[in-house]
């Protein structure tokens, strides 16, 4: 696995004359952050020899070298999910090659199902934690050059990031919610009952992704920043649905942007 990762890492710097310092995961309909890009490459992961190829409608699925709020930034418009049938273990393989390419900190988005009751459909939620459902992407032998065998997982969401974040938010006038984002399996929303076991075990949102990235980017030392953008209120009668989720995404994720490329400027 190391092997691959160096050897997608180098060909991607033969390709790109461009030391990334902060990477980014872009979610569900949150790709509209690329456009703030002063793009210098963007490479389909389909070019990429030994990405994974992502396949759900709405993502891209390119990386993206370019400068924002005033940084060297690489982007990920698309990721993989667990759900297209790759093992969590690809999901990751994307973050440790950022790693390699020299990213010293990494900002996530996804678009989730809201489970706590005063969260509204639109609203922004900064993960101040998790509860990882999805199988874990560090089982196996560990990468020692990565990684520890045993990580810790206290301050997995960057407090410092956060205290940034809330800030940024005043002094932007964007209102933002925190809580923990619950990753699991999908592809199906949740059942009702779900989404209340969810919440009973201490979730505020659910979704599909995030946690996989996340723990890998912790396994490397990477301080982490993320945001859910709640695109449907899993408690409520509506039922989910994918085309709503990526146009409560885009609307929403207008702010999320606003949020992210002020943050960036601030580092
Ligand atoms: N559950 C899981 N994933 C999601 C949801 C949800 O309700 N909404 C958007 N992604």
């Amino acid at each position: 696995m190391l092997e691959r990762i160096k050897r997608t890492a180098s060909f991607i710097q033969n390709k790109v004359d461009f030391t990334p310092e902060i990477g980014i995961i872009l979610g569900t309909g949150l790709g509209g952050l690329v456009d703030s890009i002063d793009i210098k490459v963007a490479l389909d992961y389909t070019d990429i020899p030994d990405f994974p190829v992502s396949t759900v409608q709405g993502h891209h699925g390119r990386l993206i070298f370019g400068m924002l709020g005033g940084k060297r930034v690489v982007a990920m418009q698309g990721r993989f999910h667990h759900y297209e049938g790759y093992p969590t273990q690809e999901v990751v393989f994307p973050v440790r090659v950022m790693r390699m390419l020299g990213i010293k900190r990494l900002f996530v988005s996804n678009a989730s199902g809201g489970i706590n009751t005063s969260f509204r459909t639109g609203d922004l939620m900064v993960i101040t934690d998790h509860i990882n459902l999805l199988p874990n992407p560090l089982i196996g032998p560990n990468i020692e050059e990565l990684g520890p065998r045993f990580p810790d997982m206290h301050n997995c969401y960057d407090k410092d990031m956060i205290a940034l974040a809330t800030k940024v938010s005043d002094d932007l006038g964007i209102k933002l919610q925190y809580g923990v984002y619950v990753g699991g399996t999908g592809p199906t929303f949740e059942t009702q009952a779900e989404y209340r076991y969810f919440k009973a075990i201490g979730g505020d949102t659910a979704g599909m992704s995030t946690t996989p990235e996340v723990i890998a980017a912790r396994h490397m030392g990477i301080p982490v920043f993320a945001v859910s953008v709640i695109t449907n209120c899993g408690l409520s009668d509506e039922p989910g649905d994918h085309e709503d989720v990526q146009r409560q995404g885009a609307k929403a994720g207008v702010r999320m942007t606003q949020l992210f490329i002020e943050m960036i400027n601030r580092l």
